[in-house]
């Protein structure tokens, strides 16, 4: 996602006006992460993988735990990065740390997605 890559730039290196910048990015990044959970739970993979493959429902209730996971994290950051003076390496550390759950779950969601799909495909063999 680009909000990541702006977010990843920005606390590698922040600039002379880095925390504003950083605070609305993190608040952009959450409205749009948001969306984009509720999205995969309502409408996207989760349903889809359930229906095809009930014996991953338990991975899939995982995912969806990690999506609650992860948006309090960013709360945390976004509280943080408000009661900040400047962007410290503590504040630098800990976006790119979520940043890397992020990344980290995107893949386990993909590698779900690609066995459900696989399992399909061989039961129709
Ligand atoms: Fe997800």
């Amino acid at each position: 996602m680009k909000d990541l890559q702006k977010l990843e730039q920005l606390a590698r290196s922040p600039t002379g006006d880095g925390l504003a910048r950083l605070r609305s990015l993190l608040g952009a990044t959450q409205a749009h992460i948001t969306e984009h959970f509720r999205f995969e739970e309502q409408d996207g993979y989760m349903d889809a993988v359930r229906k095809r493959e009930p014996r991953l429902e338990r991975t899939v209730q995982q995912l969806a735990e990690e999506h609650r996971h992860l948006g309090q994290a960013l709360d945390t950051l976004i509280r943080k990065a408000g009661a900040a003076s400047d962007v410290d390496s503590a504040l630098q550390e800990g976006i790119q740390a979520w940043i890397e759950r992020v990344r980290r779950h995107e893949i386990r969601e993909n590698d779900l997605v690609q066995a459900a799909f696989n399992m399909d495909i061989n039961a129709e063999d």
